[in-house]
């Protein structure tokens, strides 16, 4: 049975590699780190906490596997966010210096966060369950916790040929905006991407 729960610290390895396997292509695309090297970077470059009161995050777990994510940013990034010390020299030593920048910059890419509104940074099922409804479930969760948090808005970025276009649809997104970047193209090998919102109200 699934079940979703908030985001917890100790799930945050358990998180990466569910991460890394549902955007394995965004990740390696121009970048010759194997997909363990990504995980370790993202470990250590990743400032998730479960104390953030920017975020709402929670997970799908079916007994004690997390099988689903979903994370939203809902005001400005935490004040400390960032303060933690990376040992970038080091880094950029083992991994090489147009590796970490390029898979920094992809983390913010796609940031599109406005003041107004709240935004899913990600949502992720488990290859292997996906199309079983984890993902409605976990909007659908997302949506009453940001309602009674008072958020009248929430919105997210799609690559157009991506099928979650159609769970998004079902769920009542609206397509608002349509983004053809070549300079998103070069760097996440997809140049076209639709923002799409929902009102909460
Ligand atoms: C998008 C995603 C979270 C949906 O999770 P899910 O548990 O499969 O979603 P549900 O079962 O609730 O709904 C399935 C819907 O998602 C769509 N979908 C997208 N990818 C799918 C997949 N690989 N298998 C089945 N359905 C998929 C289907 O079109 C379906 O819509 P429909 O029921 O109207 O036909 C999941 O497919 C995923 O992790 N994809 C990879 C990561 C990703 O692209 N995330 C979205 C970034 S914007």
């Amino acid at each position: 049975m699934i079940q979703i729960e908030t985001y917890q610290d100790e799930y945050f390895e358990e998180i990466i590699t569910l991460l890394v396997s549902s955007f394995e292509s965004k990740f390696c695309h121009r970048q010759s780190l194997s997909v363990i090297d990504i995980k370790n970077l993202l470990s250590i470059l990743w400032d998730l906490s479960a104390k953030d009161e920017s975020l709402l995050h929670f997970v799908a777990k079916e007994e004690d596997k997390i099988v689903g994510d979903i994370l939203i940013q809902c005001d400005k990034p935490h004040k400390n966010k960032g303060q933690q010390r990376i040992p970038l020299y080091d880094l950029i030593r083992k991994y090489g210096f147009f590796n970490m920048m390029l898979l920094i910059y992809k983390l913010g890419i796609l940031e599109v966060f406005k003041h107004d509104n709240c935004y899913i940074e990600h949502i992720a099922v488990d290859e292997t369950m996906r199309g079983r409804g984890i993902g409605d479930m976990l909007l659908s969760h997302a949506e009453a916790a940001l309602k009674e948090r008072g958020c009248s808005s929430l919105s997210l970025a799609v690559a157009k040929e991506n099928p979650a276009r159609h769970l998004y649809i079902r769920k009542n997104f609206k397509e608002v905006q349509y983004l053809n970047s070549r300079f998103k193209g070069y760097f996440l090998g997809i140049n076209e991407w639709i923002l799409m919102k929902k009102s909460l109200n």
